[in-house]
């Protein structure tokens, strides 16, 4: 963006602009494809070397095509600074790793993506770190869990995968003491940000949406440079670098994110209300639906109702995996907010390592299907879903 634009012009402008810092005068953002960068003098080696934040030094601390990306990430977020890594979870355990010590607590949520709940359930104990879970959707819950001066993190995600429960974040940013982290992944920077409600930092797996075609592993944080600072000297010896490849694919998602997100929420909205009125259907699950237990925090709180909706399928596991083998347009693969429409099974894929009574808490049923609305046209992702399910 040039000095001469600013923050007041709208989110979708921004998307397509932000990140260019280090493109020269190139349109398209610039691919700086180099592990390393030649010094001058010892002195000037020195320099760069001192600077973890330097973009021309060594790869695993910078990159320009990275540092383009984040910076581009922190103005959608309205934030000081952003990290890039390697893949969501780089970013997730960054935050999680590089802020808690032993001794520490942290309070999270039952219902959150797979990898992030082993993270906390399974390795966090491992380095003395006490993890309380507690149901998101609960008013109050995470505010009552978190004990004072011992609490040192509070981690929630909103729509939570996969069943889009969603977290009131002015609860979160009113937490005082504890630093608060909120996964925005399904959202996406338009849809939310949690930075305006009092919450300090921001995670995204940008492999979704943000990136946007199916072709990038990547994650970023924002938030306030000084936490930043903490994330970074963790994120240079943690490794699990953004590559500049997928770092352009994340700019290069940007700039479509604001028409792919709005066809994106149409077609699912469209699909909520077909799947809701399927007789083979048990529960929908969409904040856009007024179905759906939290749609009036949804409707405060969200921007965009986003392009993932979930159900419970009254036939249970059998007509789970009917469903999607039925299924001809849609595709069964992991992961979302690409331009495919894509369906999973979180009991027998994303969710399989957890145990049964970690399902249930997450609130995933043996019939439970996620569905990520791709960019095909709305009346052909209906026909498909509605020729499945009456298959069954
Ligand atoms: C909400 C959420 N957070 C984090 C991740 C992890 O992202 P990645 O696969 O890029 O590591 C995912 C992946 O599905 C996710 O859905």
């Amino acid at each position: 963006m040039s000095d001469t634009e600013g923050p007041d012009l709208e989110l979708q402008t921004r998307a397509i602009r932000a990140g260019r810092g280090h493109s020269g005068n190139a349109l398209a953002p610039a691919l700086w494809a180099t592990s390393t960068f030649r010094a001058e003098s010892i002195d000037d080696a020195r320099r760069m070397a001192a600077d973890i934040t330097n973009p021309t030094f060594y790869g695993r601390h910078s990159n320009p095509t990275v540092a383009d990306f984040e910076s581009a990430i922190a103005d959608l977020e309205g934030a000081e600074a952003a990290k890039a890594f390697a893949s969501g979870m780089g970013a997730v355990s960054a935050v999680v790793l590089g802020l808690c010590s032993s001794g520490d607590h942290v309070v999270a949520q039952q219902q959150a993506y797979s990898h992030t709940q082993l993270l906390l359930q399974a390795v966090c104990p491992r380095f003395g770190i006490d993890v309380t879970l507690v149901d998101a959707s609960v008013p109050g819950a995470f505010t009552e869990a978190v004990i004072p001066g011992r609490t040192t993190l509070v981690f929630a995600e909103t729509p939570a995968n996969p069943k889009l429960t969603l977290v009131d974040l002015d609860e979160i940013g009113a937490i005082k003491g504890p630093m608060t982290v909120v996964d925005s992944t399904f959202a996406t920077p338009l849809g939310l940000r949690p930075l305006e409600h009092g919450v300090d930092l921001v995670v995204h797996s940008a492999t979704k949406a943000i990136a946007g075609h199916n072709d990038a592993i990547l994650g970023v944080v924002a938030g306030g440079e000084e936490l930043l600072a903490w994330i970074r000297g963790f994120a240079v010896l943690q490794g699990a670098v953004a590559s500049p490849f997928d770092a352009l694919n994340g700019l290069r998602g940007l700039r479509t994110l604001p028409v792919r997100l709005s066809q994106q929420s149409a077609t699912a909205a469209a699909v909520a209300d077909c799947l809701h009125r399927h007789s083979e259907v048990e529960a929908v699950f969409y904040p856009g639906h007024p179905s759906h237990p939290q749609h009036d925090l949804a409707v405060r709180q969200l921007d965009s109702f986003g392009g993932i909706v979930a159900m419970d399928l009254v036939g249970g596991l059998d007509a789970g995996c009917r469903f999607v083998e039925a299924l001809r347009l849609a595709q069964l693969a992991t992961s979302l907010g690409g331009p495919e429409t894509l369906v999973t099974h979180p009991a027998s894929t994303t969710h399989a390592g957890l145990l049964p009574d970690e399902l249930e808490a997450a609130g995933i049923k043996p019939g439970t299907v996620r569905l990520s609305c791709g960019l095909e046209a709305t009346t052909d992702v209906v026909a498909d879903l509605t020729q499945a399910l009456d298959s069954l």
